[in-house]
């Protein structure tokens, strides 16, 4: 190989690596690489600018850390503000949970810096609008409300854990932590989330491996015992965990290895995951039926297809691809028909969110709609059932377009759980 192909192929191992060592996952070998050629790197990204994708190749904690190196507010566990009485770390006993208004719904207020622009504000929103869709929290620009975040450009990304009472800081820094799982990270901990290897029965899903943490680092790996587990299970791909490496005073040795299976994935390079969201809907008492589809490629159906779906549901599916182009293709499609489908339907929007682009409209009767096309890598589809009727639903796939080089060798370990659709609680008559 020549000397240019060798330094393009040398960019794009380290892409990623700004200053922590990452590794790199082909299939079943492993390489790590070193921040010692970064000055490589440097040159390469004056003519190849890495993409979006490229970053997402990056454990979220990760990022947060190395923006986090310079900062000068005192941090533990990495992001999260120290609190005076943060001994129970445990927001049942706390009251730092935001209040859940008749509606069901949890609104956050917040405040953003005037010194966000444009693209900063759409960053933001764009993180914001996945809770939305996924959990009864919505972030609403703040009235007089007394209890709010104040969204900034601090000193780096950190938040406080859970509500803390009046105007409280998230360090959103325009620098480095404008990206949508970081955002993610930092407003989950202000909805009473910890880091997911913080939970009391941690042990049992991952090593610590003390021997390659420093003594001063020692205490960003706690176990709380107290902590509220919510009854779902330990998520190795929450947006909440730390990567294999963080903290490690040895390069390219692990510092969290998962049990018993040390090749496991572990730490987030996208957003949300669906456990994540089930654990706020749980510690929220919200009934949403939402799921996460974040492989390149698969599958969704209505609840029983082919049997009947029941009424009264009101399901989404967040497609959120790596790469960018998802496109939909139905296979089977039966639903009530209604005079402008006001009944039963299925909708397609061109984003993460309801108030996104419409890419089809409401769609309901046999007909197998035509394939669908997002212009990103996310795409929303929602699936309403009224009170009357009900039909035998309907299946769909979807693909999204490679990535050149990693799609394929890249098998994420991601763990699913079932969309189980709830009624209102209005409607709790079966
Ligand atoms: C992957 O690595 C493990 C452990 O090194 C080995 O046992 C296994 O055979 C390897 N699998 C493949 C497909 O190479
Ligand atoms: C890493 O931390 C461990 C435990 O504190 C210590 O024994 C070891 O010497 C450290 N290694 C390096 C390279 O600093
Ligand atoms: C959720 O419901 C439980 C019991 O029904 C209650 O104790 C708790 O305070 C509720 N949580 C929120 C955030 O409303
Ligand atoms: C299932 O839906 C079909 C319409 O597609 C309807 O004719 C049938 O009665 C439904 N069956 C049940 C058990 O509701
Ligand atoms: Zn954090």
């Amino acid at each position: 190989m020549d000397l240019k192909t060798f330094l393009v192929f040398t960019a794009v191992l380290l892409h990623t690596t700004l200053g922590f060592p990452i590794q790199e996952n082909y299939g079943n070998s492993t390489t790590t690489t070193e921040p010692t050629q970064v000055t490589i790197q440097e040159d390469i990204y004056e003519s190849h600018p890495p993409t979006e994708t490229d970053y997402e190749e990056e454990v979220i904690f990760n990022r947060i850390l190395k923006v986090n190196k310079d900062s000068s507010q005192l941090l533990q566990e990495g992001d999260i503000v120290p609190q005076r009485s943060r001994s129970a770390i445990n927001c049942r006993n706390r009251h730092c949970n935001w209040p859940q208004s008749s509606d069901g719904i949890v609104r956050v207020p917040y405040v953003l810096d005037p010194t966000y622009e444009e693209n900063h504000i759409k960053v933001i929103q764009d993180a914001m609008a996945e809770f939305e869709t996924l959990t009864c929290i919505n972030f609403v620009k703040r009235r007089t409300e007394r209890d709010y975040l104040s969204i900034k450009s601090a000193d780096g990304c950190w938040s406080n854990y859970g509500k803390v009472g009046g105007g409280q800081t998230v360090s959103v820094m325009k620098g480095g932590c404008m990206w949508k799982g970081i955002i993610q990270h930092e407003l989950d901990h202000a909805l009473g989330f910890l880091h997911e290897h913080s939970r009391s029965d941690r042990d049992k899903y991952v090593k610590i491996m003390w021997e390659y943490i420093s003594l001063a680092d020692r205490a960003d790996f706690r176990k709380f015992e107290n902590s509220n587990n919510l009854g779902l299970p330990y998520d190795y791909s929450s947006v909440m965990h730390y990567g294999p490496h963080t903290f490690t005073n040895t390069t390219g040795k692990a510092t969290i290895v998962p049990i018993p299976d040390e090749s496991v994935h572990i730490g987030q390079r996208q957003g949300l995951s669906n456990l994540d969201v089930a654990k706020i809907n749980k510690l929220y008492n919200c009934s949403r039926c939402s799921t996460i589809l974040d492989t390149a490629s698969g599958s969704l159906k209505s609840a029983n297809h082919p049997r009947n779906y029941s009424d009264n549901t009101n399901c989404v599916w967040l497609i959120r691809t790596r790469s960018r182009k998802i496109s939909l293709h139905f296979q089977a499609f039966d639903l009530q028909t209604t005079r402008g489908c006001q009944g039963d339907y299925v909708k397609v929007y061109d984003g993460a969110s309801k108030s996104s682009a419409v890419l089809m409209d409401k769609t309901c009767g046999s007909k197998i709609p035509n394939d669908i096309v997002a212009s990103s890598n996310l795409m929303l589809i929602e699936f309403v059932t009224d009170g009357v009727d009900t039909a035998s639903g309907f299946q769909a796939t979807f693909t999204s377009g490679r990535s050149e080089k990693k799609e394929n060798v890249r098998e994420r370990k991601t763990i699913y759980i079932k969309s189980t659709c709830v009624l209102p609680s209005s409607l709790h008559v079966i």
